[in-house]
């Protein structure tokens, strides 16, 4: 059964039990900017399961593109991958075990055909907060789960919240004892590295986990006890690369329906084949690395130094060193052909637009222009290196452009020994040396300095201005946060504000933009800085000598840059979200369009 069949399968199986069917949230988290990624199904429902109504009502159902960036490092064996879709469903207060888990149950035995002898099930052993699961037990009994396929585990295994086990989560995150469902490929032999007895949870890979259902109804306290929350809801995940894997009963995700025709296409670049042992690791590595980087660059994120953006620059930089290897040191090729084959497998879900293969084969080939000028000299240092270096690490990252675990890596392959934290500790000194070195005299809460970033930081001055005008002098930035898509500013201020003030405030910042004034930057002592009016941010220890920045009349404050020369080019403002940052401060986000 193919992929594409399996996800409509599960749509339409909890469709026909009441469920509406949700779409796919961006793998770049909407609201949330304590995660990069979005990495599981839950994530853009964490409302909803604290008890926020949905539009939808309380079943839900869907298949969600997840990113795990933590596993960058493990990839490699047969079953992990970076980049999954989670199919996954949802009882916001409605349903509870007895229904989620025969559901489940029939959905692989009937609608997959996978036999129920080849299945185990986890549930948790409890702990002083949370009871045993005893009731879970009893169903998986009376659907005919004998007592030896069912295990207990503790909270590593059998608990879930967005933080871990209980004792990491913050307070007001919710979470659950969960169960899971395993399927056993009998045809792989128990390996004894892995302990003396193979269970669910081992790694040798006999046992691939196919579905976790979560009971989320607690919720952690601030003394650090449990509280029930106030409703019970079933947050369901199964990775739909796993589930294809046990219906065709393959053990290596990587030879199933979803993997092939990329895996294919890259011993036909590489010239290597995936039957051999020694290409195995490194061809899993291209194949879930391109496949990821398609996805994320189709959600809109491109290569970078910064957050998500460098994500897919190791991906796409690990990728090639590994296909630089295959090769045998021969240039790596364009990337175009395997990009065409990932999109080939999701078109009827993800990729609708025909043209869009080039276009992120052309960000990956930019991309991989400018590591490609490196990637040879940066092995031949590495080659030479004797015992792991933080400082040469360090040249080779910022010079040659290698990701840290791509040097600590090949070290390991050279059988050089690492003593990860030394090495890390030494790279990082070297990171904040050059840090120190290149950075302005003070924070000024930009990320980088590209036109985009630059016209919001002037943008930012207006704004703050702006609140001064409309609201009172008591406005004082408390922070801000300036990335190349919009400007995030935090000032001292008690209320929401209303409308009628964020229009207001709109309108004085367009306005200014519409003069086209002048933005003039002088260097002066910073006591005349003060004696002039210049704004400064609070709590920020400044130099004898500084920079100021006007804005025509409007604006004056202690700055480090860069700004625009004249607001005329600036682009229409607008503010997209107000909020409370913390007591007393509010926080703004706001954007520049054409
Ligand atoms: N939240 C659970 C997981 O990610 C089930 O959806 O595994």
């Amino acid at each position: 059964m193919a992929h594409n069949d399996i996800r409509n399968k599960y749509i339409e199986f909890f469709n026909k039990r009441g469920h509406i069917e949700i779409p796919s949230s961006p793998l770049v988290p909407e609201n949330d900017s304590t995660s990069l990624f979005t990495s599981s199904g839950m994530q853009p429902l964490i409302t909803y399961l604290l008890g926020e109504k949905h539009p939808l009502g309380t079943r839900l159902v869907n298949s969600q593109k997840c990113f795990r960036a933590q596993d960058i490092e493990e990839i490699g064996d047969n079953r992990h991958t970076t980049f999954f879709e989670m199919l996954g469903n949802w009882s916001l207060g409605d349903y509870f075990k007895k229904e989620q888990l025969p559901w489940f149950l029939e959905f692989l035995t009937k609608e997959l055909g996978l036999p129920k002898e080849k299945l185990a099930v986890t549930v948790f052993e409890g702990n002083k907060d949370v009871p045993k699961d005893e009731e879970s037990v009893k169903i998986w009994k009376s659907l005919g789960i004998p007592d030896s396929r069912i295990f207990y585990y503790d909270v590593t295994k059998n608990w879930w919240s967005r933080s871990g086990v209980p004792e990491n989560m913050p307070p007001g995150e919710p979470g659950g004892p969960d169960s899971e469902v395993f399927f056993e490929f009998t045809d792989v032999k128990h390996d004894s590295k892995y302990g003396k007895v193979c269970h669910p949870n081992c790694d040798c890979g006999r046992f691939l986990e196919i579905g976790n259902s979560v009971f989320m109804e607690y919720q952690k306290q601030k003394d650090g006890s449990f509280k029930n929350l106030p409703q019970q809801n079933v947050d369901f995940g199964g990775g739909l690369e796993r589930l294809v894997a046990a219906q065709e009963n393959n053990s290596d995700i990587f030879t199933t329906g979803i993997f092939t025709p990329i895996v294919y296409e890259i011993e036909k670049v590489s010239g290597k084949s995936y039957k051999e042992m020694e290409n195995k690791s490194a061809i899993r590595v291209i194949a879930d690395h391109i496949k990821a980087a398609t996805f994320l660059i189709a959600d809109g994120i491109e290569p970078s130094n910064k957050t998500q953006g460098y994500v897919v620059r190791r991906l796409l930089r690990r990728a090639a060193v590994k296909m630089h290897k295959l090769r045998e040191g021969s240039r790596v090729p364009s990337y175009y052909s395997i990009c065409r084959q990932v999109i080939g497998l999701y078109k009827v879900i993800y990729f609708s637009d025909e043209k869009i293969s080039e276009r992120i084969a052309s960000i990956m080939d930019i991309e991989m222009g400018k590591f490609a000028s490196t990637l040879t000299k940066g092995l031949k240092i590495l080659g030479k290196m004797e015992k792991p270096d933080g400082k040469t690490a360090f040249d080779l990252y910022q010079t040659y452009g290698f990701p840290l675990e791509i040097t600590r890596e090949i070290l390991i392959q050279r059988g050089i020994s690492i003593n990860d934290k030394e090495f890390k500790q030494e790279f990082h000194k070297h990171q904040e040396k050059s840090r120190t070195a290149s950075h302005g005299l003070f924070r000024g809460g930009l990320a980088d300095q590209t036109v985009e970033t630059t016209k919001l930081h002037t943008a930012t001055h207006l704004l703050q201005q702006a609140l001064r005008n409309a609201l009172g002098t008591h406005v004082r930035q408390k922070g801000s946060n300036i990335t190349s898509e919009r400007l995030r500013f935090d000032f001292s201020h008690q209320s929401k504000l209303t409308t009628e003030e964020i229009t207001k405030i709109e309108t004085v910042v367009n306005d200014k933009i519409k003069e086209n004034l002048q933005v003039k930057m002088e260097v002066i002592g910073f006591d005349k800085a003060i004696k002039k009016g210049a704004l400064t941010v609070e709590g920020v220890k400044y130099p004898d000598k500084v920079k100021v920045y006007s804005i025509g009349n409007f604006s004056k404050e202690v700055c480090g840059g860069p700004h625009v020369s004249f607001t005329g080019g600036l682009g229409s403002f607008k503010i997209i979200k107000e909020e409370a940052a913390s007591t007393n401060c509010r926080r703004i986000y706001a954007i520049l369009s054409r």
